[in-house]
């Protein structure tokens, strides 16, 4: 693991591996370093430490990328792993894939199968890439393993298991409600605000596109009369820094550890994401929620009715804003019953015994 989702979405395998007493390891990549990108995340959520943390940081691509190999294959050479478990589609999950596969040690993927079809987007081809060096493919829904089937890769290869952030939303609502109190911390009241997230470098890194999506959450703003809270991704605070976007009277505050975010979510009134994981978070809250980008590989959440593609322009983010608050959020939870942990481990076992 390297990065923010990836902790969060391989907690629950942890858990199971634990609660089993089963021999691995963490390797972690060091995509994410600041703390509350990623140490916050082994805390809150009480994860065993990494025992390698290779400090490979920010860069290009191919830098990034290629400092991870490197340093992922010595570790596999000196473990001799049976299998290597990647969640996702970070540069963090093609590199210890690729360096697995090409050593002859076996891949596990967790969420496989997911596909946007625009390649202009780094994880359009992580996904893929890492799919088709997979041995054991988890998607999370029927539709996610046709992709796969659709593509060549056998049946018995790929398990459709439910996503294993059913998993951590169910756990740690629970914990959330116990132990923050972010409403109170941030001043809002239940069901009168709005949250956004964005960071994806298809809207981040092109100006059009972040100004588009910038004016987008002050008409939303504007118009909607409630309060918008923004925790800013890194990635997006450097941008909007040096483009002079201030946003004007949306709130914009820190990265939220994962309990207080969730609560956020829980309690907004809709929610404004190109983040993956935030899209499914929506779904399974029963949130509605408002996608800026031009195609999503959760077209699941589409067919519910949980979720409406808007793009970037301002015009049409307000237009699906209304459109999504006409909505009651009575959809099905595509995404399974907060079991996958359990049953990827169980597949694994029976698997590789
Ligand atoms: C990465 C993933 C993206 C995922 C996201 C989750 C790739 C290609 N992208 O994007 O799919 O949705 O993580 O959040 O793997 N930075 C910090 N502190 C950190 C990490 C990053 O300040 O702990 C800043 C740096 O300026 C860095 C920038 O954020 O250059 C981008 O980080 P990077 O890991 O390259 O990509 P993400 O945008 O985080
Ligand atoms: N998240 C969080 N704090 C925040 C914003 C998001 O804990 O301030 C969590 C969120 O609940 C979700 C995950 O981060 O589980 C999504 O990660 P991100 O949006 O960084 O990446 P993506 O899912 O797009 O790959």
């Amino acid at each position: 693991m390297g990065t923010r989702p990836e902790i969060i979405k391989m907690s629950p395998i942890i858990r199971e591996c634990e609660r089993l007493r089963l021999d691995y390891f963490i390797l972690h990549t060091g995509q994410h370093y600041s703390y509350n990108m990623n140490r916050v995340f082994f805390d809150q959520l009480e994860l065993p430490e990494a025992k390698y943390d290779l400090g490979v940081g920010s860069g290009s691509h191919a830098e990034q990328t290629g400092k991870m190999l490197v340093g992922i294959e010595k570790v596999l050479r000196e473990e001799t792993p049976d299998i290597v478990l990647v969640e996702g589609d970070t540069n963090t999950v093609l590199a210890a894939a690729l360096a697995a596969v090409k050593l002859g040690i076996m891949v596990g993927h967790v969420e496989a199968g997911l596909r946007c079809y625009d390649r202009k987007m780094p994880e359009e081809i992580n996904r893929i890439l890492v799919d088709h060096c997979s041995d054991y493919l988890f998607a999370p829904t029927e539709k996610s393993k046709q992709n796969l089937l659709n593509e060549g890769i056998p049946q018995e290869r790929a398990f459709v298991t439910g996503n294993t952030i059913v998993d951590a939303v169910l756990r740690n609502l629970e914990i959330a409600d116990r132990r923050v109190n972010v409403l109170n911390k941030l001043g809002l009241d239940d069901g009168e605000y709005f949250v956004a997230t964005i960071h994806r470098q298809e809207n981040v890194d092109d100006e059009r596109r972040l100004r588009g999506i910038a004016k987008g959450l002050e008409r939303v703003r504007r118009e909607f009369k409630m309060e918008l809270v923004y925790p800013v991704h890194p990635r997006t605070r450097k941008r909007l820094r040096t483009l002079g976007l201030n946003l004007n009277d949306v709130t914009l505050v820190q990265p939220l550890d994962y309990l207080s975010f969730l609560q956020l979510e829980k309690h907004s009134k809709l929610v404004l994401t190109d983040s993956g994981g935030v899209q499914e978070e929506a779904c399974i809250l029963g949130v509605p929620c408002v996608t800026l980008r031009d195609s999503t590989e959760r077209p699941e959440t589409l067919d519910v009715g949980s979720n409406s593609l808007a793009g970037i322009t301002y015009k049409r983010i307000v237009q699906k804003v209304k459109l999504m608050l006409t909505k009651r959020s009575g959809w099905k939870n595509p995404f399974g019953d907060g079991k996958a942990g359990r049953m990827i481990i169980r597949v694994l076992r029976r698997e590789l015994d």
